[in-house]
């Protein structure tokens, strides 16, 4: 990547993908007893404060509108509005795991549909939104872009995030099929009918049946 916040938000990523992983297998621990609720409470911490705070905040409050205002991207339909909405699932699933901290069935069940919502996400932006951003942002004219620096109490809860893979280490969930592209999104064909339909124009077409010929 060219532009440093996507860069840094490929890079965050990772970490959100292996804190996902931990929160499944703090679900199997859940079932077996073995969690307490300071656990139950640091997943909801770096959940609530590094990814829904500072990370999606960045691509909502900064990349978004680089996007929209400088590149002629549609806000309230397509991937933008897509990628809002699982964002606000996400914070409902955060505040869901937080509600069910007694009782460990419900607590191991949302914390495994949270792991998955992750996953999906982070593949969603991997493969789609960060380097279609790229390119779109780049032939825009856009060479630079920057997000705002974590505060104090945002580095905490990243470094929480990586004890959390410590005290519980990333598990796979085997039932679940991870993929690239937009027929991996459950937006595709609900609300959103995918990049190509919704961002590129003619010219678009023209530039990756190029590449594709070689
Ligand atoms: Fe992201
Ligand atoms: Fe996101």
């Amino acid at each position: 990547m060219k532009l440093k916040l996507l860069e840094e938000l490929l890079d965050e990523h990772r970490l959100v993908d292996r804190v996902a992983g931990a929160l499944f297998r703090f679900a199997e621990a859940a079932m077996e007893g073995e969690t307490t609720p300071e656990d139950l409470a640091d997943f909801v911490e770096f959940l609530r404060v590094f990814v829904g705070s500072y990370h999606h905040e960045r691509e909502e409050e900064t990349l978004f509108p680089a996007l929209v205002d400088r590149a002629e991207t549609p806000l309230d339909r397509g991937p933008l509005a897509a990628i809002a909405a699982d964002h606000r699932e996400a914070a409902g699933l955060v505040d869901d795991l937080e509600a069910r901290g007694g009782s460990p069935e419900e607590a191991a069940e949302v914390a495994r549909r949270l792991a998955r919502h992750l996953w999906e996400h982070v593949d969603k932006e991997d493969s789609v939104l960060l380097p279609e951003s790229e390119q779109r942002l780049l032939r825009h004219g856009v060479t630079r872009l920057e997000g705002r620096a974590p505060s104090d109490e945002e580095v905490a809860a990243r470094e929480l995030g990586e004890r959390l893979c410590g005290r519980f280490p990333p598990l796979e969930d085997p039932e679940m099929v991870r993929g690239d592209g937009c027929v991996a999104c459950s937006a595709y064909a609900e609300t959103c009918h995918g990049i190509e339909m919704e961002w590129w124009n003619r010219w678009d077409h023209e530039y990756q049946s190029s590449l594709e010929e070689g």
